[in-house]
Order: C-alpha cells, then structure tokens, then sequence
C-alpha cells in the first residue's frame, strides 16, 4: 500500500502471511480533514494468539542466526525508509497530522534508528571481566529473552515502531507489534517494508486493533518482554502487571508535564526560540512536549511579552503545506480532552494570555472543515503546589507561564513538582545554574539552551517517577530484551575458587 488509497480492507501480519481475522473493521482517518483514508481489520484475541503462537515458532531459529545475519535483513528496510523519504512523510503528515517537516523527520529518525540497530550488530557485544584467579576468564553475554510485545503510539508512528522493534530483532528476538488505533497506514506500511525484506515467517508480526488487542499481548504469558511507549495511564496499568509475573519485564516510555526554566541569566531570544518550540511543535502532542515555563521575575514581562506575540501568530493549518508550524489535534476526543484542561487552568485561577482553542473561520485552510482544530492556550498562574492544571499532563498547546523570585533552587523545586520526570531545559547563560539544574532536575532528557524536544537516537530516552521505567529505545531497550549471563570459564587443569573459598574436599579418610 503506498499513497494509492484502496477500496480494500488491510489485514494483520502473522507468520509471514496477510490475515484477515475477524469481520470487525476500523478507519483509519486523516485529523486535517476527517477524511477516511484506509479500512483496517480490527484485531481480536484469536488474532493476537496466532501471531505470539508464530512468534514462539519462529525465534529458535531466529536466534541461531548470527547478529549480522539478522541485522541484514535491516539494511534493506533502512534503503527502502531512504529512497522513500518524501513518501512516506507525506502518508506520516496525513495520518497523524504533524506538518511535513516533522512527517518526514518521524521517517528519518526510523532509518537512524535502524542504521543505529543494525550497525549495532558489528560493534563488541558484552565485557571480558577479570578474575581473581588467573586460570579463569569471565565474561558478561546477552542472550535474547524471546518473544516480544511491542505497543507503540500514533505520535511518531513509524519512528517509535523502529525504536522497539530493530531493537529486539537484532538481537535475536520474536516480535508480536500492535501500532496505535489512530495511525494504522503507517503500520501496515512498516509490516509490508518487513514482508519484502524477507525477514522469516513469524519473526515479526503485526496484528492491527485496539486496547483489548494490546492488553491481549502484554497479558499474554508467550510474552517474555512488553515494550510500550505511550499514555501514563496505559503505561502504569502494563508496568503494574508484568512487574507481579516473575520472568516477565517491561519497559516503558510514558508521558511528562516537562518544565523549561528560565533564569534571569537567560539570553531570551534562546529562551523563546526554544519555550516556542517545545511547546507548540506537534501541536504539544510529543510526550516531551512542554507545558510549564517557569520564569525568573527579572525577565518574566520580557519574556511574557515575546512569547505571547508569538504565540498569537502561530501558524496552525494545512499539515503538507510547509509555512504551517502546527498541525491538528489527532482526534475528536482529544480536542475535548485540551479543552478540559484550558477550563481546569481557568477554574483553577489562570490568567488566560492566549486562547486559540477556538481558532477563527479564515484560519482553518480551505476544504479542512471537519479537520480537528486547535491553537494556543496560554495563561499565567501563580505557582501552588498542588493545582492540578500544573500536575496533569494535557498532551496539546496548553502552556502556563509560572514565575519565580529567588535561585536556580528555586526554580529547580518548582521544576521538580510533578509527578511526571521526562524531558526539560534550562536556558541560562551561567554555568552553575546549568549544572545544578543537569544534577537536580528529576528527568530522564535535560537540556540546557535547547528545547526539551528532538532526542537523538543513540540516547538513552525515557523518564523517571511516573513518566516510566526503563528505556525502550537505542542502547538501553538492549537490557530489556536480552538476558545477561555471567560467563566463567576454567583453563586451568584444577578447580581455584576466589574469594578464599577452598576448593579442597575432605572426607573422613583425611
Ligand atoms: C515523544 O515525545 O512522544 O525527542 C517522542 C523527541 C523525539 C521523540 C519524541 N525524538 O522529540
């Protein structure tokens, strides 16, 4: 399937075939105009069970492969990701809505992630450790753990699947994917890139569908890894579980309420640049999207000012056109769910600065009428700790400006106020106030004088406290998808404990 739109309704990937599975359907529709743009089957339990089934077939041989067996296979998808840039950013920007600079950017982090993976795979693998005894070598060796669920999200619909997914194989795992319910056409372009790369009938599998098809997977007992990168509320639910089944890991990558603080010792043009940026790229719909920007009183009107007049501006429209900065909302209930959240900042005592929730007639581009429509909101509050509008994750251009009188301690405690700990950044021209706020600040992506958005791959990415656990991304998802064995061997012709230990065994003969 590539740009074509088709009549026909697309299944799931399971052991090397098409499926159709069951007669339930779903659409897939483009968020800019609320235009249909594919039919997709709706995955069931049936589905998810013959694809862990295929999976669980496949991965002995899977892993006798060498790593760079595997990761051939990789290469092609890397080329076909390349040559087919243009493309495939263009379907991203269709179907979730992201304007084309950040289409075709989700496509290129996939091939980065993908040349990182398959690379990967002739680089030294585990450590050579000495030992105490001089006879001995110990060594550190991974193997895979099996089988490995993977639910990824509609934000970055063909990046995150890579993420996960190049990952696990390459190191000589099975692969069960649902991709998110809104971003079906990406899905079913990745399972086609892995049909043509010849990747071996169960190796990979994609079943198409809904929550119930994801809770299918995860609570599946086949599964010996669950990697899943999208909403807290999912998240923890998934954490929650696997971590009471022995044997079982996640790792999982959740939302943020990230905070970028600003010092009096700010330059402000950065400052803006990058609050403006990390706030209203992908329309606030990046989990390391910011929606708190905490302001030192010396440069708060200046910075308010600046801010605001951009925000005004903003150009929200037509995804595929490139003067457009902001796309839509990906759905109907979650330009609901953003409006909640501007009512709750005001209930809670916000002074609005800007709101575009609702956006004027002649700002919605010619034809995107039924297009889910959303601008700027962005208020003022004083800081307390417990509102909730400075708590809960709104997933969307809703912004509070919070001021603070006092240090870089000061700033960093309020910084530090929510449950959530993913991504953030200090801009400040001292040196201290950076470091202290690298050391300080509770979050797995820190920054200093850039936007909290737009990690490289070959980063660890994920957060702490409720924003996740473990890393399932780059190098760090290695350790969710692989066992460490300790590996001791003897070379000498006796048998020489460490520590002391004796090695002599007496009986009463001696
Ligand atoms: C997300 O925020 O949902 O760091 C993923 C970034 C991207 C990935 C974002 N590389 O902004």
């Amino acid at each position: 399937m590539s740009q074509q739109l088709t009549e026909q309704v697309h299944g799931h990937y399971i052991g090397g075939e098409w499926t159709e599975g069951d007669e339930d359907t779903f659409e897939s529709e483009n968020p800019a105009t609320g235009e249909t743009l594919a039919t997709f089957q709706r995955g069931t339990e049936a589905d998810v069970d013959a694809a862990l089934e295929a999976a669980e077939d496949a991965f002995e041989e899977w892993r006798s492969l060498s790593y760079i067996d595997r990761a051939e296979y990789l290469w092609d998808i890397y080329h076909e990701l390349r040559e087919r840039h243009e493309e495939l950013g263009e379907i991203v920007s269709k179907e979730c809505g992201k304007e084309i600079s950040e289409g075709k950017a989700d496509v290129t982090e996939a091939w980065h992630m993908v040349e990182w993976a398959a690379g990967n795979a002739r680089h030294p693998h585990g450590d050579v450790v000495p030992s105490e005894v001089a006879g001995k070598d110990s060594f550190m060796r991974r193997k895979p753990r099996g089988v490995i669920g993977c639910i990824t999200p509609w934000n970055f619909p063909v990046a995150i699947p890579f993420w996960h997914m190049a990952i696990a194989l390459v190191e000589g795992n099975t692969v069960v994917w649902k991709p998110a319910e809104q971003t079906p056409w990406c899905g079913q372009i990745i399972a086609e890139m892995m049909d043509d790369a010849g990747i071996p009938d169960g190796v990979f599998n994609m079943v198409q569908g809904f929550g119930d098809a994801g809770a299918a997977i995860t609570d599946d007992e086949r599964v010996d890894t669950v990697l899943f990168t999208g909403s807290a509320e999912v998240g923890h639910e998934i954490a929650g579980k696997v971590g009471g089944e022995p044997g079982k890991l996640a790792a999982c990558e959740m939302g943020g309420k990230n905070g970028i603080v600003v010092t009096e010792e700010a330059d402000l043009d950065i400052a803006v640049h990058s609050a403006v940026m990390s706030s209203f790229k992908t329309t606030g719909q990046r989990c390391v999207s910011s929606e708190r920007l905490i302001v030192h009183e010396d440069v708060y009107d200046e910075f308010k000012a600046r801010f605001v007049d951009i925000a005004e501006d903003i150009a929200v429209g037509d995804p595929l056109e490139a003067d457009t900065f902001m796309g839509p909302a990906i759905e109907a209930d979650h330009v609901e769910k953003i409006s909640r959240h501007n009512d709750l900042a005001r209930e809670e005592g916000a002074t609005v600065l800007v709101d575009r929730f609702e956006l004027e007639e002649s700002e919605i581009p010619d034809g995107h009428d039924g297009g889910h429509w959303v601008g700027p909101f962005v208020y003022e509050i004083d800081y307390e700790s417990d509102l909730r509008c400075l708590n809960e994750e709104c997933f969307g251009p809703h912004v509070a400006l919070i001021e603070y009188a006092g240090d870089i301690e000061d700033a960093v405690e309020i910084h530090n106020d929510t449950p959530y700990g993913l991504a953030g950044a200090i801009i400040s021209e001292d040196y201290r106030q950076i470091n202290y706020f690298r050391d300080r600040a509770d979050i797995g992506l820190a920054y200093a004088n850039l936007p909290c958005i737009g990690a490289e791959v070959q980063l660890p990415f994920g957060g702490v406290k409720k924003s996740g656990n473990g890393y399932p991304s780059a190098r760090e998802a290695i350790e969710a998808v692989t066992e460490r064995t300790a590996w001791t061997m003897n070379n000498a012709e006796d048998i020489e404990m460490a520590q002391g230990l004796s090695a002599d065994i007496k009986t009463s003969e001696d």
